[in-house]
Parts: C-alpha cells; sequence; structure tokens
C-alpha cells in the first residue's frame, strides 16, 4: 500500500465458472454486453482446475446484470483476486492506465498533453502543493509507466528541468521510465531526422509550420540560407519537395553532425550544404562562405525566436540587392504580438538601409507563454534605394 491507502495491485472482481460453462459465458457475454463493457481486456483470463476466472471490469450494475442473465443452472461465483496484466495490453487513456495506482483526487497532475520525439516522451509537471515530495516522485514514475503503457512507439520517457536557455537553445531532463536513452529517430512530413534531445534542438510542435513553408510557391534553384538550422527539419523538407540549394548553418557541434547524418539519409547530399559556424562569422571580410554568398540569397529562414532580430545585418548582407524573402519567428508578447513582430523587423531593417517591400503572411505559430506567443512572418524585403 502507499501512504495513501491506494493499492498498486488492487483486487478486482472475476466470473468463476466451471471450465465446462467457459463457451456458453462468452456467448452470453457478446449477446447482452457491450464490447469492453464487461471482460477488463487488460487482465488475462485464468484457469485453475476445472475452472475459469473471467476477469470483470469495475462496474456494479453490469455485475448485477450479468448475475440476472446467467442462467438458474448454471453455478458460478463473483470473487475477488489480484488480476495479472496481459503482457502486450496497450491501455486506452492514461487515466485507465493509472487507475488503482494513483488515487483519483491527485489525477489533476496527469500532464493533459506532452511531446513524442520518436520513440521518447517529454513529460512536464506541475507539483500542487498538498501532495508531498515522495508522493510526487512516486506517481511521476507512474505517469511515466503509463505512458509507455498507453503509446506503442513509446520507449523512453523523461521529465523537462529547465526551460531552453543557452547559445545552443537546450534544455535539461531527468529520465522518469523505459530505456535511458535520449538519442531517437523522427518522422516528420515525410523525412527522418535522427537526433538527441539533451544535445540538440527539437520541437516536433512546428510540423505545420515546416510543411506551410515546404509548400510555398518556391521558384527551381532558389538559394536559400536556414541561419539556425539545427538537426535540418526546415532545409531538409524544403529540399525535398522543391528543386532548391540551401546552404544550412548551425553553431553546435553536435546538431551539425546530425544534420550531417540527416542529409545523408534524407539523400539530399546536393542539395543542403552543412557548415557549423556561427552565422555572424559570415560577416568577416576573410570568411570564404560569406564571400561566396554575400548579395546571392533569395530567401533565408531565421527560426531563432529570442534572438533573430539581432541578426537582421547578416541577412541584409546575404539577401539579393533587388530583394528576397524572410521567414522570420519571433517570440512578442501579448497584446499585439504581431504587430510588434513587425514593428521591430521594419526598424531593424532600417538600421541597415533596408526596408520591408510586402508582409506575405503573418500568424501566431503557436503559444509560447502566458504572456506571450510565437510570431512567424514571411516578407519581401529589399534595400531602401533599390
Ligand atoms: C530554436 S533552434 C531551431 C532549430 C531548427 N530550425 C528547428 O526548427 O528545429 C535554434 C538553433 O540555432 C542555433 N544557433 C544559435 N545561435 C546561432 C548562431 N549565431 N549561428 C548559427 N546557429 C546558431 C542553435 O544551436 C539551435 O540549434
Amino acid at each position: 500500500m502507499s501512504k495513501n491507502g491506494c493499492s498498486n495491485k488492487a483486487e478486482i472482481n472475476f466470473l468463476k465458472v466451471k471450465k465446462t460453462n467457459g463457451q456458453y459465458i462468452i456467448q452470453l457475454l457478446k449477446e447482452h454486453f457491450k464490447k469492453d463493457s464487461i471482460i477488463d481486456h487488460k487482465y488475462k483470463v485464468s484457469y485453475e482446475d476445472n475452472f475459469i476466472f473471467f476477469p470483470l471490469v469495475e462496474n456494479k450494475d453490469n455485475i448485477e446484470k450479468l448475475k440476472k442473465k446467467i442462467h438458474s443452472f448454471i453455478k458460478y461465483e463473483i470473487i475477488s483476486r489480484q488480476p495479472i496484466n496481459k503482457a502486450n495490453y496497450k491501455y486506452k487513456s492514461l487515466q485507465e492506465a493509472l487507475t488503482g495506482k494513483i488515487p483519483e483526487n491527485y489525477f489533476s497532475i496527469i500532464p493533459k498533453s506532452y511531446d513524442i520525439i520518436g520513440n521518447i516522451a517529454i513529460l512536464e509537471f506541475e507539483k500542487p502543493s498538498q501532495i508531498g515530495d515522495y508522493e510526487f516522485s512516486e506517481y511521476r514514475t507512474l505517469i511515466a509507466d503509463a505512458v509507455i503503457g498507453v503509446n506503442k512507439n513509446v520507449q523512453s520517457v523523461f521529465e523537462k528541468k529547465s526551460e531552453i536557455k543557452g547559445d545552443y537553445r537546450l534544455r535539461e531532463f531527468a529520465h522518469l521510465s523505459g530505456e535511458n536513452k535520449s538519442e531517437t529517430t523522427h518522422r516528420e512530413n515525410g523525412c527522418q531526422f535522427n537526433l538527441d534531445i539533451k544535445k540538440t534542438y527539437y520541437t516536433p510542435r512546428l510540423i505545420y509550420e515546416r510543411r506551410r513553408i515546404s509548400n510555398l510557391q518556391i521558384q527551381d534553384n532558389e538559394i536559400i540560407v536556414d541561419m539556425f538550422a539545427g538537426v535540418g527539419p526546415f532545409s531538409i523538407q524544403i529540399a525535398k519537395v522543391n528543386h532548391v540549394k540551401i546552404h544550412a548553418f548551425d553553431v553546435n557541434p553536435h546538431a551539425y553532425n546530425y544534420l550531417q547524418e540527416n542529409i545523408e539519409i534524407n539523400k539530399l547530399k546536393e542539395e543542403v550544404l552543412p557548415y557549423n559556424i556561427n552565422i555572424r562569422e559570415l560577416l568577416h571580410p576573410s570568411n570564404q562562405i560569406g564571400k561566396q554568398l554575400y548579395g546571392t540569397v533569395d530567401r533565408v529562414i531565421m527560426n531563432l525566436p529570442e534572438q533573430s532580430i539581432y541578426f537582421i545585418d547578416v541577412t541584409c548582407f546575404l539577401m539579393k540587392k533587388s530583394g528576397g524573402i524572410l521567414h522570420f519567428y519571433q517570440i512578442s508578447e501579448k497584446p499585439n504580438p504581431i504587430e510588434k513582430t513587425i514593428k521591430d523587423l521594419d526598424k531593424k531593417l532600417n538600421d541597415y538601409n533596408w526596408v520591408i517591400a510586402e508582409i506575405e503572411n503573418s500568424k501566431i505559430v503557436k503559444s509560447y507563454s502566458p504572456k506571450a506567443e510565437l510570431v512567424g512572418i514571411d516578407l519581401g524585403i529589399k534595400p531602401l534605394n533599390s
């Protein structure tokens, strides 16, 4: 028993009948009960001596109905005993998997949603004040076990332990259940990404945004720069469905290694060129890639939402002097986060004698915090006097 009197191996009701009556009972259950309303399929039907034991769903009305339906000449008993879990049973919800394991008045700590990256689930918890540290730690592990029970592809569960921080935009994680392995392969929009959640940034929450950008009208042979490429989700998805050349940069050596791997496994070695450098280095007069790309780029993706604005000078340096398209992401505070983002952009571009030619699209990509949103703007930009 746990401290709250909540047993992990609670007894449940079984219908006990002679083996010779097993077929009769199965037929009766099929005729009179909806699927899953009377037999608890997560537990094994067991056989002992001449008897068969059917595990029953905890539902008083249905058990009463069962008693009435069983013919008077059939001998039966409803008995209480410990069930045996089916090894391959997958629960339909976290609540179902946790019933009898954590007290229902603590179900509020079960996360309402969580990210799945490859075969890794990432949970986030808020500790209610009435739960002690010991219980909270026990329940977190039980919830993580249940996440594996509910999702057939999840083999590891980690808990967020910090905000995203540092130049590489990484988070700390604690292992909660399953394999303690932070490397995985994630599939998104027909592409495959190897990554390590502890060493590289990745969010599955941009899946629709990356599909949207990949499916824009991108001209053949465009030269594109993905300034903050990570393990390559924007670059690789765009290159998969367009005939373009993408220069993909990331300062994090681990992200760069996975980016190289991902270019290879998605068969895009001709289309996506990876670089492990700080994008700002391109401005240095001796930088070869900077010299090569100066004033040649048709399209730039800036997905470093807390800091993209500080790299607008690099964008102006790279972009064609006849103008080009910028996909710009920024975290902006409410109210009016889209207007704020456009104002910030306009001001920064003016600092470098560039202007907004046209706003093609502006949207809130996702909520970032109670006070701020992740804003995405697609815009045409050009030099002031062009
Ligand atoms: C928010 S993540 C985005 C990654 C990727 N675009 C995605 O959607 O998953 C930003 C990435 O920019 C990289 N980064 C940060 N500052 C950089 C810089 N000055 N030059 C190049 N890469 C940088 C980080 O290492 C990180 O991988």
